[in-house]
């Protein structure tokens, strides 16, 4: 049995100590807002934080998280939405939105540590893969989060 936490609630998964923490997530716990783009820790789209870190959640095994705090985009923000989130929302990034809660996870990880970041620092920092192509809006949207 694996124990940590997800969105501040203890979990107990039943499940084969090496099953990624992306399907963990969606299969045993119902938080699909994290999504399933590559499975192989390139597109991103399974971004969620553990201890504040942005990680892709198809790389880590539940087994290597004991103890950890898990946060999904669905806890991003619990009273009113995050201001990244805003950001998101004021510059309109999304086209098709399948990648967009990753990004968001990794642009708030980013920001928690660097308020203000660069050009170069938002590109060093976030590798998530668009197929829409919505880089600029998404560099636009940190931006003014980090305002
Ligand atoms: Fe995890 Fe693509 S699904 S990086």
């Amino acid at each position: 049995m694996t124990r940590f936490t997800v969105n501040g609630q203890p979990v107990h998964y039943r499940m084969d100590p090496e099953t990624p923490l992306l399907w963990a997530l969606r299969d045993a716990s119902n938080l699909t807002g994290t999504k399933y783009g590559c499975g192989t820790g390139h597109c991103g789209a399974c971004t969620v934080h553990i201890d504040g870190n942005a990680v892709r959640s198809c790389q880590v095994s539940i087994a290597a998280i004991e103890g950890s705090f898990v946060t999904t985009i669905e806890a991003l923000s619990r009273d009113r939405s995050h201001p990244v989130q805003q950001a998101w929302v004021a510059e309109q990034v999304p086209q098709c939105g399948y990648c967009q809660s990753g990004m968001i996870m990794a642009a708030a990880a980013l920001l928690a540590r660097k308020g203000n970041p660069t050009d170069a620092e938002i590109d060093s920092a976030i590798t998530n893969i668009c197929r829409c192509g919505t880089y600029p809006r998404i560099r636009e949207a940190i931006r003014r989060a980090g305002r």
